[in-house]
C-alpha cells in the first residue's frame, strides 16, 4: 500500500506541478483505495474540482488499478486481485520483528506519564482512564517506531500525607485501625475491602468529615506535613509504610490490567532533593515574585495565562507545581526527550498550562515537546466522585462485577468452554477497557453499569468474539491453519507472527464482502497512526469494531470451508480470515486488550 500511494504521489505531483498532494481513504472499498481531493489543486490551478478530477484520470496510469473521478475526488481503486495481494501481502508476509501496520525505529524518544494514582487512595473507575489511555498511547507511539519511556508520577507526596498522617496517629491504634499488627502480608485478604490500604482511606474519609465540624484539625494536619518536609522520623517511617502499602495494591491492579512502567520509583516524592536547586534556577531567572503571605508565585500574564502559578506556600511547603517543575526538569536531563506526553484529566488544564508556560520562560528547548493529553472525568449519574466524600467506583469492583457478568452469560451459552474464568476476566477486561476507549478523550463520560458492561455493539467483546469465531474456523480447516494465528510472545507492542507466503491465486476474494474486509484491514495502519495523532485510542478502537463487523460480513456471504470451494478458493478465503484474526488481536493487544481463542 506504501508503494501504491507513493507512485500515485509521485504521478499527481508530476501532472499537478507546484501542487501540494495529499491523499486521503475513501469512505468505502467501493469507492478505492485511495482518493484525491482536489478542491486545492483546482483552486490554485482556477479550475473546477470535478473537471480536474476528469483531466487527472487520463493522465494518471497505474497498472492493476483504475482511476475513477468521482465528483470532485479523483479514486483509485485496486482491482480485485491486485487489492488482495496488495493487502494480505502486507500482513501475511511482515516479519516478525516488524508486525503490519508498524513503523522502523525512527530514533525519537517520547515520554508517556500516566496513572499516576495518589498514594493511600484506592483505584477508582475514574484511574482507568488514565492508566488505559497512557497504556495504549504507550504501546502505539513504541509501535510506529519511537523510544517509549513509561513514567508514573506517584502521588507520593504533598499535603494529602499531612492529613493522613494526622488521622492515623488519631485513630489508627483505637483498636478498629491498628493497620499493622492487623495484616499478614504473606496471605492474601481474606476480604478485599479489610485491605491496611482500605483502612486508610476509611482514616481520610473520616478526617475530612470531622475536619468540617472542627478546623483546628486542619492546622494539625499541615503541621504533620511539615513535619514530613523537614525529615521528621516518625513522619518518615510512617509515610514510607503508606507507600508500601499503596504500591502492593497498585502492584496488583496494574498485573491484573497487564500494563507495566519503567519505573514506579519517580513519583513526587523522587524530586525532594531537586526542589531547591529548582527554586534557585526560577529565582537565578528572575521569575518568582511574591505573592500572598510570603507564598512565591511566577507571573505569566505576558504569555496570556492570567492565574500566576503558585510555586510555594506561605509557610515555605512545596506545592504540586513546584514537583511538576522539577520533574520536567529532571527529565529533561535524564532522557533528553522529544515529547513528553502527561496524560492527566481535564481538571488540570490550567495547571500544565502553567507548568509548560514556566518551562518556556526557563529553557526554550521546552517549547513544543510537553503535551497534556486531557481526558473527561468519569462522572457517576449522581454527579462527580469524590475520593474526600468517599463517593466512589473501585476499579476492582469493576473489573470483577464485569467478569462475574460475563462468567454468567458463557455459563448459559457454552457452559462446556474450557477455562471459563479465565475466558470471562479477558472478556471483562475487554469489556471495560474498549468502553473506555469508545469514548471520546476530552469528553466527560457518565458510568452506569448497564452501558460499561453491554457486550453487544461496538464493545470489546464484540471485537473479542470475531477473533475467537476466525480461530474456530481456522482449526476447523485442520492442516495447521489455526497455528499460522497464534502469535509468539508479545515483544512490547508488537505481536510477532511468523511470515507467510501469500497464495498463488486470490480469485477466491473477488467477492465485494471480501474486497470490503481487505479494505478495512488496510485501514488497520491508519488508524493506528490516526490514534497516535489524535494522542486517544478511539479511532483504533472504531476500526477494529468495523474490522469484526466486515469480517461478519464475509464469513456469512464468503463461505469458508464449504465442500464446492476449489482448494484455491479456500486457501485464499483461509489466508484472509487469519490475515484479519491476526490484525484483530493485534489492534486489541495496542489497546492492552487480550484476545482470548475460544470463548
Ligand atoms: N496524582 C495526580 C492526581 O491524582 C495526577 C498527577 C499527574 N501528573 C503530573 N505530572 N502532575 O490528580
Amino acid at each position: 500500500m506504501d508503494a501504491l500511494r507513493h507512485t500515485f504521489e509521485q504521478q499527481l505531483a508530476a501532472a499537478l506541478p507546484g501542487v501540494d498532494i495529499t491523499l486521503e481513504r475513501p469512505r468505502s472499498g467501493e469507492l478505492g483505495d485511495l482518493a484525491f481531493p482536489c478542491f486545492r489543486a483546482a483552486k490554485q490551478l482556477g479550475k473546477n474540482p470535478a473537471q480536474l478530477a476528469q483531466e487527472l484520470a487520463g493522465a494518471v496510469c497505474i497498472e492493476g488499478a483504475a482511476l475513477v473521478p468521482a465528483g470532485p475526488y479523483l479514486n483509485l481503486k485496486l482491482t480485485p486481485a491486485a487489492r488482495a495481494g496488495a493487502v494480505l501481502g502486507a500482513l501475511l508476509t511482515a516479519p516478525a520483528a516488524q508486525p503490519y501496520g508498524s513503523r522502523p525505529a525512527t530514533g525519537r524518544k517520547v515520554i508517556v506519564e500516566y496513572s499516576s494514582p495518589n498514594i493511600a487512595k484506592l483505584f477508582t473507575i475514574g484511574h482507568l482512564r488514565s492508566t488505559m489511555i497512557g497504556h495504549a498511547l504507550a504501546q502505539v507511539n513504541q509501535f510506529l517506531g519511537h523510544e517509549v519511556i513509561r513514567l508514573n508520577h506517584l502521588g507520593d507526596w504533598g499535603t494529602q500525607f499531612g492529613t493522613l498522617l494526622a488521622a492515623y496517629t488519631r485513630w489508627a491504634q483505637d483498636g478498629n485501625a491498628n493497620l499493622e499488627a492487623d495484616f499478614d502480608w504473606a496471605e492474601p485478604a481474606p476480604d478485599k475491602r479489610r485491605t491496611p490500604l482500605f483502612r486508610l482511606f476509611q482514616l481520610y474519609v473520616r478526617f475530612h468529615a470531622e475536619e468540617e465540624a472542627d478546623p483546628a484539625m486542619r492546622d494539625e494536619a499541615r503541621g504533620w506535613f511539615r513535619r514530613l518536609e523537614e525529615g521528621d522520623a516518625e513522619a518518615r517511617r510512617l509515610w514510607a509504610w503508606f507507600r508500601e502499602i499503596s504500591l502492593r495494591e497498585f502492584q496488583r491492579i496494574y498485573d491484573r490490567l497487564g500494563v507495566a512502567f519503567d519505573t514506579l520509583a519517580q513519583g513526587e516524592a523522587f524530586y525532594e532533593d531537586r526542589l531547591v536547586p529548582t527554586m534557585d534556577r526560577l529565582a537565578a531567572a528572575g521569575l518568582l515574585v511574591e505573592g500572598d503571605k510570603g507564598a512565591r508565585i511566577i507571573n505569566l500574564e505576558d504569555v496570556g495565562i492570567t492565574t500566576p502559578c503558585l510555586v510555594q506556600k506561605g509557610d515555605g511547603t512545596s506545592i504540586y507545581a513546584t514537583r511538576d517543575l522539577a520533574a520536567a526538569l529532571y527529565r529533561q536531563e535524564a532522557y533528553a526527550f522529544d515529547r513528553c506526553l502527561y496524560v492527566v484529566g481535564t481538571d488540570q488544564v490550567l495547571h500544565f498550562q502553567q507548568i509548560f508556560a514556566v518551562l518556556a520562560k526557563l529553557d526554550p528547548w521546552f517549547q513544543g515537546r510537553m503535551l497534556h493529553t486531557p481526558f473527561g472525568m468519569v462522572k457517576l449519574p449522581e454527579g462527580k466522585m469524590s475520593t474526600r466524600k468517599g463517593n466512589v467506583i473501585f476499579l476492582e469492583d469493576v473489573l470483577d462485577e464485569a467478569r462475574e457478568r460475563v462468567a454468567a452469560i458463557i455459563q448459559e451459552k457454552n457452559p462446556d468452554l474450557a477455562d471459563k474464568e479465565a475466558v470471562a476476566e479477558l472478556l471483562g477486561m475487554g469489556a471495560v477497557v474498549f468502553f473506555d476507549a469508545m469514548n471520546d478523550r476530552v469528553k466527560p463520560i457518565t458510568f452506569t453499569w448497564d452501558r460499561v458492561i453491554a457486550l453487544d455493539g461496538d464493545t470489546g467483546p464484540y471485537v473479542q468474539y470475531a477473533h475467537a469465531r476466525i480461530l474456530s474456523v481456522l482449526r476447523k480447516a485442520g492442516e495447521g491453519w489455526a497455528a499460522q494465528a497464534q502469535p509468539g510472545s508479545a515483544q512490547g507492542p508488537c505481536l510477532p507472527f511468523a511470515p507467510l507466503s501469500l497464495p498463488a491465486d486470490l480469485g477466491g476474494l473477488a467477492a465485494p464482502e471480501a474486497q470490503a474486509l481487505l479494505f478495512e484491514l488496510a485501514g488497520l495502519p491508519v488508524a493506528i497512526a490516526g490514534a497516535a495523532e489524535a494522542n486517544m485510542a478511539t479511532p483504533l478502537a472504531r476500526q477494529l469494531v468495523t474490522l469484526a463487523r466486515t469480517f461478519s460480513g464475509y464469513y456469512t456471504n464468503c463461505p469458508i470451508l464449504a465442500p464446492e470451494n476449489t482448494p484455491e478458493v479456500r486457501e485464499a478465503r483461509l489466508a484472509l480470515c487469519v490475515a484479519t484474526a491476526r490484525a484483530l488481536r493485534q489492534g486489541l493487544h495496542l489497546m492492552g486488550i487480550q484476545a482470548p481463542e475460544e470463548m
